[in-house]
């Protein structure tokens, strides 16, 4: 078996700094089947992050051959990190005697929760560039990660995140059918900070659709949306065809029941078993740890919610926060297509429910009085047609009985048709006790 090249970064910023590096080279030189073959002058640098303060870098570059494995040539610079008295696990940014990080290991790619070679971020650190032009290392940007990796097949997908969970990864799903704004981006941010990898999904899913709905007419941008993506932090973009998703004989779909009746359910009739259809092949395609989804399509989190427990997907529903707009709208694909009259009359929504929201902390609890609050406002924008305001249970949105209400969501739908296609607007807020306008 030939021996693998790979480049160590070393640095060290506590402590004989020089000592340290110098000991790391020679204890590499010891273990079996490592050879340092060079390394690099060593350079100053300023730390980086948002550590405490500290003192500056000592850096380089060391060039070994090694019949090891990348995670068995890891696992010696953790241990010499640790033989030079850093703590470990050791706090992100603070000052260490001792830091190898694995920088490149053949040709190798490696995506695992413990170990991403090449290293995620070598190319944006002059204190490993430097030393690696000096050592003479093509740096170019093939060897550099660029999330997100656009998905195109199923095929694709499924292997991506069988990858990941072989490499220990915890894995978010954030399904979207693109035309990405701020709320489809806290999405990704949230899954961000609660997993490994994050998969982002943009498909315009036609079963959810129906035949007078604006299916053809849906907003698409593919370039603005992997940019969204990529600022929000998502590893991959899974963007499939509707001929990859389903194929010509396509024919299961996943009947829904009590949760996706009235309201959408009522209105747009097939629309949920569209919805848990294509969440389910979701799931199934990329097996997540958890999938996220906006509390502002209430329903959808609630039909998908049961959908996931009734069929046993082994993962967690993450309801997430609703994204506004400063005047209170609540941000939608939808809202690029109202007319300017209208995009000023559609924040009656949010104005109607946070009315009866404060109603409610000021000891209202009636039912019908809050849901008559929240008509009256509406009744003064003659540009909204409701379709519906309902006072439902707050996560399961069960119908509520006449009579007190403890804790709810207030759910509204309305049309605004002066733009240049009707506009279908839906938002919806919660009432307890801690709730506010
Ligand atoms: P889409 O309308 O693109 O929404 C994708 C996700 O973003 C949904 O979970 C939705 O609730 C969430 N979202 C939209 N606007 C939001 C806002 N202002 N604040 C917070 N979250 C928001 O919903 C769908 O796509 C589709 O039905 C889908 C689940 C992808 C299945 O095709």
């Amino acid at each position: 078996m030939a021996a693998t090249q790979a480049f160590l970064a070393v640095g060290s910023n506590l402590g004989d700094r020089a000592a340290h590096l110098q000991r790391a080279v020679q204890r590499l030189q010891q273990v079996p089947g490592i050879t340092v073959v060079r390394h690099s002058t060593w350079i100053e640098s300023e730390p980086v992050g948002n550590g405490p303060p500290q003192g500056k870098y000592l850096n380089g570059v060391v060039e070994v051959r090694t019949m090891l494995s990348a995670m068995a040539l890891l696992a010696i610079g953790k241990a010499l990190e640790a033989e030079a008295g850093r703590e470990l696990p050791g706090k992100h940014h603070h000052p260490r005697p001792l830091d190898i990080d694995l920088v490149f290991f053949g040709d190798q790619r490696i995506d695992r929760r413990d170990l991403c070679v090449p290293h995620r971020q070598w190319h944006l650190r002059s204190f490993v560039t430097g030393p690696l032009q000096e050592l003479g290392v093509d740096t170019a940007p093939q060897f550099r990660w660029q999330p997100p990796e656009l998905i195109e097949t199923t095929g694709a997908l499924a292997a991506r995140t069988a990858d990941w969970l072989a490499g220990d990864c915890t894995i978010g799903l954030v399904p979207t059918m693109g035309s990405l704004h701020a709320g489809h981006r806290s999405l990704i941010e949230i899954a961000r900070a609660e997993c490994d990898r994050v998969v982002a999904t943009i498909f315009v899913h036609p079963l959810q659709f129906g035949p007078n709905e604006d299916f053809a007419a849906y907003p698409r941008d593919l370039e603005k949306d992997l940019a969204l993506c990529r600022d929000g932090g998502a590893d991959a973009v899974f963007a499939p065809s509707v001929a990859q998703m389903y194929d010509p004989a396509f024919c299961s779909h996943v009947a829904v029941g009590a949760a996706a009746e009235g309201m959408e359910g009522a209105l747009r009739p097939g629309h949920f078993s569209g919805v848990a259809t294509v969440v389910a092949r979701l799931f199934a395609l990329s097996r997540p740890h958890r999938a996220y989804f906006g509390e502002k399509d209430a329903q959808q989190l609630a039909v998908v919610r049961r959908m996931s427990k009734d069929l046993g997907f082994p993962l967690r529903i993450v309801g997430c926060p609703i994204v506004r707009e400063a005047d209170g709208l609540a941000m939608s694909s939808r809202n690029v297509y109202l007319g300017a009259e209208d995009r000023k009359a559609a924040t009656v929504l949010h104005r109607a429910m946070a009315s009866a929201c404060a109603q409610f902390a000021r000891g209202e609890r009636d039912r019908d009085r809050l849901l008559a609050r929240v008509q009256a406002v509406l009744a003064t924008e003659p540009r909204a047609t409701v379709d519906y305001v309902e006072l439902r249970g707050r996560d399961d949105l069960a119908p509520l009985p006449p009579g007190p209400v403890l804790a709810g969501r207030l759910l509204v739908a309305a049309k605004f048709v002066d733009g240049k296609r009707p506009v279908r607007l839906l938002d919806n807020m919660a009432l307890d006790a801690g709730a506010s306008a």
